[in-house]
């Protein structure tokens, strides 16, 4: 008897070196996250960033040139971390073929990123070594970067994802991930960014960054469905004690954001402030923890309203929350793709 898809391509702990056979889908929004994701596609050199060269030496004051510096230390490092999270952890267990194709694309998006911020740091006058080095010399990067690393590191040790222990892990580690650091860590970052951008300053930086919350908003996206499959097919495994231990991960994130702020605009810049960043910060996690079905938290509106244009990705939200055309392609390539999902 031909193998079921169920069989043939299992969430997690399938055969790992299965090669990939894609259809019959089991996991439509993974492959339709694949193909939105390839239709992103940019490239860093595209972005002219000379005006931004002459803004950084001739228009932003001491204080502003630390900010972005500080801002350029904490986002490089942590492409490589994420990618090195999914190549380490995630997608050695994650073996539905759908969602390696994904992790695989997500792994080039954030290659690409880190070579976008090589770029920036190549070309903008700032001070490279020390851009380099705040993840080890600022304490509020480097203790951002423990918590992530310390969620990677006890994937090195191999959890058994057919456990409960093993599944809980897992789940930790996507929400450290594509909840914490992609849809928490990186917002306090966007809205600086953007307030340059506000002032007519570094307009190329701010281009280069919108590619890269176009891609951010996409690896959120596809964590919340990946988090909730994985508790739709389990769903024991959402203990009261379990969803008080996410919670409490989530606002361990929020204390260590707060010290970053505090770090990152000790005094206020361009009109922005520690606490305005801390404001926002709990603005977002806030819609983070609904996105999980944990409830709000802090209940602070947005204090940076004009991020909502941003932030606003239209064809995104509309494309995964239309009747999803590209599954009908699917099922038309596949005869018996549209039984699955
Ligand atoms: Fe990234
Ligand atoms: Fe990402």
């Amino acid at each position: 008897m031909a193998p079921t898809s169920r069989e043939l391509s299992p969430l997690f702990a399938g055969d790992p070196l299965e090669p990939m056979q894609l259809f019959p889908l089991r996991y439509p929004w993974a492959y339709a996250h694949a193909q939105q994701g390839k239709r992103n596609t940019w490239f860093p050199e595209e972005i002219p960033l000379a005006d931004d060269v002459r803004d950084f030496k001739e228009r932003l004051n001491d204080e502003e040139r630390r900010a972005v510096e500080l801002l350029l230390g904490f986002f490089n490092p942590m492409e490589s971390l994420v990618t090195h999270n999914l190549i380490l952890a995630i997608y050695p267990v994650l073996t539905a073929p759908e969602v390696r194709l994904y992790l695989a694309r997500q792994v080039w998006e954030e290659a690409n990123h880190t070579m976008a911020f090589e770029y920036v740091l190549k070309t903008l006058p700032v001070e490279r070594q020390r851009v380099f080095e705040a993840h080890r010399s600022v304490p509020a990067v480097q203790a951002k970067e423990a918590f992530e690393r310390e969620l990677t590191r006890q994937w090195l040790e191999r959890p058994d994802v057919r456990t409960d222990d093993g599944k809980r892990a897992l789940l930790r580690n996507l929400v450290g991930y594509y909840v914490i650091l992609e849809g928490v860590f990186f917002y306090a970052g966007f809205l600086t960014f953007y307030s340059f951008r506000r002032r007519n300053l570094l307009r190329g930086l701010a281009s280069l960054i919108d590619w890269v919350l176009k891609d951010e908003s996409l690896h959120l996206s596809f964590g919340i469905h990946l988090i909730t499959t994985l508790l739709e097919e389990h769903p024991h495994l959402m203990t009261a004690p379990f969803a008080r231990e996410l919670e409490r991960l989530i606002l361990r994130a929020v204390e260590l954001e707060r010290d970053y702020n505090q770090a990152l605009v000790s005094r206020p810049i361009l009109g922005v402030s520690a606490e305005t960043l801390n404001a926002y910060v709990e603005y977002v996690t806030d819609r983070r923890l609904e996105e999980l079905g944990l409830g709000a938290r802090f209940g602070t509106p947005n204090p940076a309203r004009w991020m909502a244009v941003e932030v606003d990705v239209p064809e995104i939200v509309n494309f995964f929350e239309a009747t999803n055309t590209s599954y009908e392609v699917a099922a038309r390539r596949e005869p018996g793709a549209d039984a699955v999902g």
